[in-house]
């Protein structure tokens, strides 16, 4: 029996240099100490990273999942990032600590957190991903294809491990009364999945699960929408993940092609447009061509809640024909400027102006009486009102 081990990776935007772009070696510095004081205390292990803007806190320990002691390490470790970033100017300076104090729980405070509880196979493989400048549903169709379609997952018919499929937990990060989960098996109820995965804005996948093992998690997905918490736009939601891979699970490599897709998701410049995803290797900063969403993938072992490793999965060179493709698909994209889907619908604009100037012209709309097909003319047609309300019914994000 292997050892019982919890991972949480929690991950903040504590304000970058220049613009959205990496934070500073200071702030790093600052984490990376605040972890390594617990390592061997509250931490069996950790690792520090960034994928553009965003600093990760991976950390392996005993104390299952939301512990309050393992949560306050990195608030702590964000804190004092918060002062250095605002003695520095960084831009964005705390940008996603959205209170002022500790409540026990970083859930809902602003930063993203992902955390699993598994006992330890005797060489657990694991895959950590990061992504900056988009959405959590930005993970929704790469891991779709890797636990549900044998298409791209061949494990799925190879794998006498893998032939009962996977568990999807499903989070609806937009319902009117709060986030709710849904949990639907594959292969049998795929087209429900699909049904709603598709709808990255909405819904995001929260964990995905061993069939054979009811027990064993194979994923987490932080799920956090940040303006859900903050009531407006405060930057994008910039995922982090946990993957177990290998024997019972999709190989490392099975995950590779989905993501060298490169899937159109929300983010980029303003969090307002769509790009494609683009994996890239890990510490790299966001891109000034328009910040076109990216996603870093660590590769480690575990033994014992120690980690060898990592392995920058994107950084071997069959992806930078992947990364040229996909820039290709990005500039393309962006020749259309603010036509959809190059900026988002309504619905999902975050920056201010554009809400405020619909909220403007909808009182300049007149009735058009007699059209054609109209009927009386009277029939309401969605003006602007309609438009810039999220179905919570609130009006969303006031711009900075
Ligand atoms: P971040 O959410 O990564 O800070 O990016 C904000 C943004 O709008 C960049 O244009
Ligand atoms: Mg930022
Ligand atoms: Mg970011």
């Amino acid at each position: 029996m292997g050892m019982k081990v919890t991972l949480s990776i929690i991950k903040a935007d504590i304000g970058s240099i220049g613009g959205h772009t990496v934070p500073s070696p200071e702030l790093l510095k600052i984490c990376t100490e605040r972890a390594a004081r617990e390592k061997g205390r509250l931490l069996i292990d950790y690792l520090v990273f960034h994928c553009g803007d965003d600093i990760s806190i991976l950390m392996s320990h005993q104390k299952g999942a939301g512990n309050q002691e393992i949560h306050a390490i990195a608030w702590e470790a964000f804190r004092a990032s918060t002062d250095k970033a605002k003695s520095q100017g960084l831009y964005g300076a705390g940008q996603d600590l959205l209170v002022d104090a500790f409540s026990g729980n970083i859930r809902g405070m602003g930063p993203q957190i992902a955390e699993m509880q598994f006992e330890e196979r005797p060489n657990e493989a694991l895959m950590v991903m990061a992504a900056d400048k988009t959405e959590p549903g930005a993970y929704n169709l790469p891991l779709y294809l890797s636990f549900a379609d044998p298409m791209y997952s061949p494990g799925l018919l190879l794998s006498i491990e893998l032939h009962a499929g996977f568990r999807f937990v499903i989070m609806d990060v937009e319902h009117t009364e709060g986030d709710r989960l849904i949990t639907l098996d594959a292969p049998e109820r795929l087209y429900d999945i699909a049904a709603l995965l598709r709808d990255t804005h909405r819904y995001s996948i929260e964990s995905i699960w061993s069939r054979k093992y009811p027990h064993e998690p194979a994923a987490v997905v932080s799920t956090t929408r940040l303006r859900n918490i903050a009531g407006r736009y405060v930057g994008k939601d910039d995922p982090v993940a946990i993957v177990r891979t290998q024997k019972i699970f999709p190989a490392t490599e099975e995950f590779g092609p989905p993501f060298a897709l490169g899937a159109f998701v929300a983010g980029d410049t303003r969090g307002s447009h769509n790009l494609p995803l683009m994996p890239v290797p890990v510490n790299t900063p966001a891109s000034t061509f328009f910040c076109c969403p990216m996603v870093s993938a660590l590769g480690i072992s575990m033994h014992d809640g120690i980690f060898t490793g990592p392995v920058d999965l994107f950084a071997d060179p069959f992806w930078n024909q992947v990364r040229d493709q996909i820039a290709v698909k990005a500039m393309d994209m962006r020749k259309q400027g603010f036509f959809e889907p190059a900026m988002l619908p309504y619905s999902e604009l975050e920056y201010g102006g554009i809400v405020t100037r619909l909220e403007r012209l909808d009182k300049e709309f007149k009735l058009h009486a007699g059209a054609a097909g109209d009927g009386d003319g009277k029939r309401p047609r969605g003006g602007a009102k309609h438009a810039v309300k999220n179905n919570k019914g609130k009006v969303k994000a006031r711009g900075r």
